[in-house]
């Protein structure tokens, strides 16, 4: 029996309408919130995701600014231009669009965002957070696919997850939040050993290595759930994910697509980190003005 097929697009449209109500709320009640997105480079897909982001934020009101910097920018240029959006309070949510240049050193950039604008949940305070149980913001990528699981009624609780791939951005944080659901969680690379006898017994299989088509249907228990987190294109063009769709999915019992599953919940949930951090800005700017007429007293 073919797979179900999860959309994407049809949870990240349900929650951006939820979103827009949030947006309109605090724009009504204090400020619009505000995202600001660096870019350093010109790698050509991060150019498309950046539009895409402030694409989405036009559509939802929310207020963006893109800072766009060659590749040659030295880093102090860039952690100045960080300093300043830190001071900005106009500005509520801070991503650094990666990979950044070699020069660069990610570690220092990513640390130097303050952790309350930090909308990536990058920031190494920010991954203690999540890893000791207390995240303040979740890494976009997996927190849109633990929304994608909860849309569709797919336990976690004592399932056997296996998530590939080993990235800070996906891989490491989703077996995390995997972990927080009380799933047994397995992480493979692209790299692994006998990677399908690590696959076969997963009820829950998230693909995150960016190599095309390297989970195939003979490595999915039957029924599993597939997540496919790979954009990859193919030297004719065509996008494809890490999972050979068309024999997959007559295997799983539910299955992501490429385009259309993983990368539209992926910016829902940075506009709702945005909103989120815009949030918390309102509620202690009301602490500190209630707080600072009472010491007028
Ligand atoms: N590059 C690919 N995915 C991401 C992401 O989620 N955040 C940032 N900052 N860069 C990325």
């Amino acid at each position: 029996m073919s797979a179900t097929i999860i959309s994407g697009n049809f949870i990240a449209n349900k929650l951006r309408e939820e979103l827009k109500q949030r947006v309109r709320t605090l724009t009504e009640t204090w400020m619009q919130p505000g995202l600001a997105v660096i870019l350093a480079g010109d790698n050509p897909a991060s150019r498309v995701y950046v539009r895409n982001k402030a694409k989405t934020c036009e559509e939802l009101g929310i207020h963006s600014e893109i800072f766009n910097f060659s590749g040659d920018t030295p880093q102090k240029t860039i952690l100045q231009q960080i300093q300043d959006l830190n001071a900005n309070p106009e500005i509520h949510g801070i991503l650094v669009q990666l990979p950044l240049p070699d020069h660069i050193q990610i570690n220092e950039i990513v640390a130097a965002i303050a952790t309350e604008k930090d909308v990536d949940g990058f920031h190494p305070c920010n991954v203690g957070a999540l890893a000791t149980g207390h995240a303040l913001f979740r890494p976009c990528t997996p927190f849109g696919i633990i929304k994608m699981l909860a849309e569709y009624d797919i336990p976690l609780q004592g399932q056997h997850a296996v998530v590939v791939g080993r990235s800070n951005i996906v891989g490491k944080p989703m077996a995390l939040m995997l972990l927080e659901k009380g799933a047994t969680v397995t992480i493979c690379t692209s790299q692994t050993r006998e990677l399908a006898s690590h696959t076969r017994s997963a009820d829950i299989i998230i693909m995150a290595t960016g190599k095309p088509g390297l989970l195939t249907s003979g490595m999915i228990k039957a029924g599993a759930t597939v997540i496919d987190v790979g954009i990859n294109r193919l030297a004719n063009g065509q996008l494809c994910g890490d999972v050979e769709f068309s024999g997959a999915k007559e295997k799983a019992g539910y299955i992501t697509p490429v385009p259309g599953g993983v990368g539209p919940m992926t910016i829902t949930m940075l506009m709702n980190n945005t909103i989120e951090a815009a949030e918390r800005a309102k509620a202690k700017a009301q602490v500190e003005a209630r707080d600072g007429s009472v010491q007028q007293f």
